[in-house]
């Protein structure tokens, strides 16, 4: 879980975060049972540090990678040195993107909750329309249990509405897991996702 509290900005995260391996989640989409079809096209919404687009170049896929931080745009820029030619990064909010490119592959590790409710119908349509037939979408949705939940600026959902959300994906993985911890302890209900679009 995010061991920093949101409103405080991301510096921290992505310091603490800068050694770890890939997300387990992206790892297990990259093996041979899920591999996602289509193009060699990814996209990592909320790159953050970047770990998870260095991964997927280092696997030889083009990636967008997208963040509203400069600093992650920096980071993930400095990890992709000698591989930036399939590397394409923007700046920006998920609730101004315009459109997302046709990809086989979207990755939103930690991520999606941080857009603002009115904008997320709309991030989740982009989402849905982007992936090519085959392709994978990666990522996890905060429940309405999280203790952020009261944040009016971030997106949780209940099970049923997570539910609703995959109902138009083959679902691959649904997990639900709920605790304690993270720097800046707190309760966590995080829903783990890996849909694909049939
Ligand atoms: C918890 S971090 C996750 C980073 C990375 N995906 C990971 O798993 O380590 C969330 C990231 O989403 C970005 N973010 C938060 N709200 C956003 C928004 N509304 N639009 C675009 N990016 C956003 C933050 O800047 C941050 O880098």
């Amino acid at each position: 879980m995010p061991p920093t509290n949101p409103r405080k900005g991301w510096e921290g995260y992505y310091r603490a975060n800068q050694d770890r391996p890939a997300s387990p989640l992206l790892r297990r989409i990259l093996g041979p049972d899920l591999l996602p079809q289509g193009n060699r096209q990814a996209i990592d919404l909320g790159c953050g540090a970047g770990l998870e687009t260095a991964s997927l170049l280092n696997a030889r896929w083009n990636v967008l990678a997208i963040d509203r931080e400069p600093r992650a745009i920096e980071r993930v820029e400095a990890l992709a040195a000698g591989q930036s030619g399939r590397l394409v990064t923007v700046t920006s909010c998920f609730e101004e993107l315009e459109e997302l490119p046709s990809s086989a592959l979207i990755h939103a590790g930690l991520s999606l909750p941080f857009c603002a409710p009115a904008g997320f119908p709309r991030l989740w349509a982009l989402i849905a329309a982007a992936l090519e037939p085959g392709g994978i979408f990666v990522g996890h949705l905060f429940g309405d249990r999280h203790d952020w939940a009261s944040y009016p600026e971030m997106s949780f959902h209940t099970r049923e509405e997570v539910e609703a959300l995959c109902s138009e994906f083959v679902i691959e993985l649904l997990r639900e897991s709920e605790g304690d911890g993270g720097l800046v302890p707190h309760h966590w209900h995080r829903f783990d996702i890996i849909l694909r679009k049939s």
